[in-house]
């Protein structure tokens, strides 16, 4: 199979990385992981806004435009032959003897982007997932898609050990986001989900969530929430571009409802479906 590295398609095992990128230094740079469904990148003017923006928020200039962005993407999807997986990209503030501050004006950014096959977690979009509780460790710009994710990791292998899928995180009472991914909670038929400020990540599928929410007259809350309200919740789920609508059914050892995907979270799954196939 085929990467990109800096503006390049190559062969997979051929694309090296210096021991002086300051992505593997310091994790100094930001990414994106896109869903590739049916052979075709979902939201991908959404994903290639958002690295922009992730980009200029740490003062890395993107060496390409966003339309030679996309046919470098169109490329590798097509040269891998992808239909059912994800683009992992990246893009760091390049190679430099290290040191914090940033390196000279003419080191170039290392930009890397591969694909994966990945099937869709079809039963547990089924069957719902369990998940703990822990607080939110991380820095105060959780807007932006950094690659630095100790707080994150931490948070999922807490999850793993204790036999759950995804960590709930939250800041003293406030559930902010998973480990990776969006949390929403619904109470008296309103779905309730944390504002996209700078406290979490402002998920695309939470937005496609949002928009098809609006769209079928499902009220929308944008708000952070508490832990007790989360505890009283009728129904809880989480969105990410890989888990997509996965229904909470355990938070911390306490059953969600009656311990099912509630109806609200099936019928945002069903119209979910409708947009990616
Ligand atoms: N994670 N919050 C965090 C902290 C995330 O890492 C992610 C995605 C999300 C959901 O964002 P989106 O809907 O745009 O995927 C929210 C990706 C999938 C990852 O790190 O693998």
């Amino acid at each position: 199979t085929f990467a990109i590295l800096n503006g390049k398609l190559i062969e997979r095992n051929q694309a090296k990385m210096d021991i002086e990128d300051r992505g593997y230094q310091f994790g100094d740079g930001v990414y994106e992981v896109i869903r590739v469904y049916n052979g075709k990148m979902f939201t991908l003017q959404e994903h290639l806004e958002r690295f922009e923006r992730s980009t200029k928020s740490i003062g890395v200039s993107l060496p390409y435009t966003m339309d030679q962005l996309k046919s470098l993407l169109l490329e590798l999807v097509e040269k891998n032959n992808l239909r059912l997986g994800i683009i992992y990209m990246q893009i760091t503030r390049g190679v430099a003897p290290r040191n914090h501050a940033f390196p000279e004006e003419n080191v170039e950014p290392t930009l890397v982007a591969y694909t994966r096959e990945m099937t869709r977690p079809k039963d547990e979009l089924q069957t719902g997932v369990k998940t703990i509780l822990t607080e939110d460790i991380r820095w105060l710009r959780c807007d932006i898609k950094s690659l630095n994710l100790l707080g994150n990791i931490l948070a999922k292998q807490k999850a793993v050990e204790h036999g759950c899928f995804e960590a709930i995180q939250h800041r003293g009472q406030n559930v902010t986001e998973g480990s990776s991914s969006n949390i929403f909670m619904v109470k008296n038929g309103i779905v309730i989900t944390h504002e996209s400020n700078h406290l979490i990540l402002k998920g695309i599928t939470k937005d496609v969530i949002l928009g098809l929410c609006s769209a079928s007259g499902i009220p929308v809350n944008e708000r952070a929430f508490t832990l007790k309200e989360l505890a009283e919740a009728d129904e809880v789920f989480l969105s990410s571009t890989v888990a997509e609508v996965m229904p909470i059914i355990e938070v911390e050892g306490k059953v969600v409802g009656n311990g099912e995907p509630g109806s609200i979270t099936r019928k945002i799954q069903e119209l979910f479906v409708n947009e990616i196939e």
